[in-house]
């Protein structure tokens, strides 16, 4: 880093539940925010900012019930620079407020209908209230990265000088790039002398870079959400900010890095905001390996394809089939399903792949599954064969499903209800199996191929065992609830391979 001089520490100052929830589209209850709020403490982020009590009386009530819980970090509410929506956040009972007001040109004009003098004011007022109140405070200086900065400069001295215990910095409209973060920072703490955080918004896809910038200019607080939700393209990603202040910038957080994947699916499952599979560190593809050299590599030795461990934020390697495999990938994805192969068969499995995915079709684990058993010859060993399913469902009746399975050439029959005939039948399914594999649903996902009433529906589930082995397994039929049975028992066979109870 040369001569910048970094502090150890940053702060983790969480926005999922304010920022991230003005994501488009996305509303979250109480009773979720509650639930994603004990997350984030478990997590370990130093700061929940818990929402904007001043919007609504849901949003008022969840930011109360979190202030209440008894967290270990300090729960802040926002609030813009008016006595009201102050009032409102003091009402929540939460340890800090995070007030703001525009100082850019623009805004002053368009958002505010003031002028400079009347932000400088307000700024003192409002400040000073908090204060006064005995609350801790955070201000920002809205769209400060195109604020004049003689005048940012002035509206962060009258904050400073009404004791504000930290000045957020956010690029509001996702401006900056990492250099002028990085010079705009260490310029304001020529004056500043309060703590400075950064707040930077993914315009231009450069969130987590701007923040990281900023860290180097010397911001010790970072402003993040979970999987980089936030208004338009979202906030800067906190897995992101916090491995690469860990890894690269060798920064130390509060964060337990392990619990990383699951926050970061709860939130996606709680928002209904699916993730990419090549986000970094919790995409479906940010630790799965397709390629020959860079199989090879990993399987040797980690480090040569990755700059981190999938452990590190709770996951595991994955090395998948496809047209890009080499042999070595491929021995290991079957030696983890206790399929041993000789060289002769893995050069055939090997050259089956590649045709396969020559015709531009993705190999799944089960057509790689499908081709090792024909070349081994090993017949197919399914043990559990769907022979049949009913399901009754209508406005007037609760919905209820009987499905038949075979297992080992034993007919079993059961019935369940549930929320609707898909959930009754799974419920069905998983009771059969009970005796012979725990069956917990992970995921469940449902697309329409083709368009239309009748369209094909594919269904793709994820599924675990009571051994934390976990299978995704598909199917697809113009009968939803005939994907959905279909996919569960396929996931059965497919978690029964794994566990190597096929027998
Ligand atoms: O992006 C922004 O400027 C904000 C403010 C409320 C700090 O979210
Ligand atoms: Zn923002």
């Amino acid at each position: 880093m040369g001569l910048i001089k970094m502090e150890e520490y940053i702060r983790i100052f969480d926005t999922t539940l304010r920022d991230g929830e003005q994501t488009p589209g996305v509303s979250l209850v109480p009773d979720e925010k509650l639930e994603i709020a004990l997350q984030l403490d478990k997590l370990g982020v130093d700061v929940i900012e818990a929402g904007f009590p001043s919007a609504s009386e849901g949003e008022f009530q969840a930011v109360k019930r979190i202030a209440e819980t008894g967290l270990k970090a300090e729960v802040c509410a926002l609030a813009r620079a008016t006595k009201s929506d102050v009032d409102a956040a003091m009402a929540c009972e939460v340890n800090s407020i995070h007030t703001f007001i525009p100082t850019s040109d623009i805004q002053i004009k368009y958002v505010l209908n003031g002028t400079r003098e009347e932000v400088l004011k307000e700024t003192e007022k409002i400040t000073q209230y908090i204060k006064a109140h005995g609350f801790l405070c955070e201000f920002s200086p809205m769209d400060a990265t195109r604020t004049d900065l003689v005048f940012l400069k002035k509206v962060c001295l009258v904050a400073q000088d009404c004791r504000v215990d930290r000045i957020n910095i956010p690029d509001t409209v996702g401006v900056a790039s990492p250099c002028y973060m990085r010079k705009l920072i260490s310029e304001l703490k020529r004056v500043v002398k309060v703590p400075i955080s950064v707040h930077c918004h993914n315009d231009f896809g450069m969130a987590v870079a701007n923040s990281l910038g900023g860290v180097e200019g010397g911001a010790t607080q970072v402003h993040v959400t979970v999987n980089g939700l936030g208004e338009r393209a979202g906030n800067a990603a906190l897995e992101e900010v916090v491995m690469a202040l860990h890894v690269i910038h060798k920064k130390k957080t509060g964060i337990n890095t392990k619990l990383l994947y699951e926050t970061s699916k709860l939130v996606s499952r709680l928002t209904g905001i699916p993730l990419q599979p090549n986000k970094a560190i919790v995409g479906e593809n940010a630790f799965a390996h397709e390629s020959g050299i860079h199989t090879k590599g990993v399987v040797a030795k980690p480090e040569t394809f990755e700059p981190l461990t999938p452990e590190m934020v709770g996951r595991k390697r994955k090395i998948v089939a496809g047209k890009h495999a080499g042999r070595q990938g491929l021995r290991a994805e079957l030696e983890a399903v206790g399929i041993h192969v000789t060289q002769n068969q893995l050069d055939e499995i090997f050259r089956r792949v590649k045709a396969l995915g020559d015709k531009g079709k993705p190999v799944t684990d089960t057509d790689l599954f499908a081709i090792a058993r024909a070349v081994t010859g090993v017949p197919e060993k399914n043990v559990v064969k769907l022979l049949g399913f009913t399901v009754v469902t209508g406005s007037e009746t609760t919905p209820m499903a009987s499905v038949k399975l075979k297992i080992n050439d034993k007919e079993y029959i059961a019935t369940e209800t549930g929320v609707g005939p898909v959930d009754s039948a799974i419920k069905a399914i998983q009771k059969i199996v009970d005796k012979l594999v725990g069956v917990k649903l992970k995921e469940y996902r449902l697309e329409a191929i083709t368009g239309g009433s009748d369209a094909l529906a594919e269904v793709v589930i994820k599924i675990e065992d009571d051994q934390g082995n976990i299978v995704s397994a598909g199917s697809a039929s113009e009968d939803i609830v005939k994907a959905s049975v279909e996919a569960m028992v396929n996931g059965i066979n497919k978690l029964l391979i794994k566990r190597g109870t096929t027998n």
